[in-house]
């Protein structure tokens, strides 16, 4: 099966809780590869790019905030079924339902509800593309072909 990439991200609760090891962990744990890392101290900018899709929502402006309150680490993972295997190991949006119905989820374990969730994940392959180039320029996701460049 080919290999495939996605963008994981640490959010600033998971960065400050010292979540970093044990987030480390159980990727390596779960076959993901880190290929790219970086820490960055996102601006309003930044966010409001990354979460465009969302900037007519209620919660955009506190989504913001939170996601500017501190460094995130960024990383690119790649395995087969990246995307949705890195989805299904965050758990859902909301981290009191992760804590609920997926116990061993990562925003179960480091997160707090639907808005200080600790962590993000591509929904799509189409996402994936859009969020790794969004952070790292020089990285063409497998799966773009080169007559969509
Ligand atoms: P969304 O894309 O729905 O979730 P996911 O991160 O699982 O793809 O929302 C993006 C982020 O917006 C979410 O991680 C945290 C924030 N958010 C809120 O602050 N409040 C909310 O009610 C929702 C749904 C999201
Ligand atoms: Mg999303």
């Amino acid at each position: 099966m080919e290999k495939e990439k996605t963008l994981a991200m640490i959010k600033p609760d998971g960065f400050s809780g010292n979540y970093m090891d044990k987030i480390r962990k159980v990727i390596l744990e779960s076959g993901f590869d880190i290929i790219r890392e970086m820490m960055v101290r996102l601006d309003a900018g930044k966010v409001t790019q990354f979460y465009a899709e969302h900037s007519k929502k209620s919660f955009f402006p506190s989504l913001v905030e939170y996601m500017t309150s501190g460094p995130v680490l960024i990383m690119v993972l790649e395995k087969p079924n990246a995307i949705s295997d890195w989805r299904a190991l965050i758990g859902p949006t909301d981290s009191r339902k992760a804590k609920v119905s997926h116990p061993n989820s990562i925003r179960a374990m480091c997160g707090l509800d639907s808005a200080k969730n600790c962590v993000h994940g591509s929904d799509s392959p189409q996402s994936a593309a859009r969020e790794i180039s969004f952070f790292f320029e020089d990285i063409v996701p497998g799966f773009v072909k080169h007559d969509e460049l």
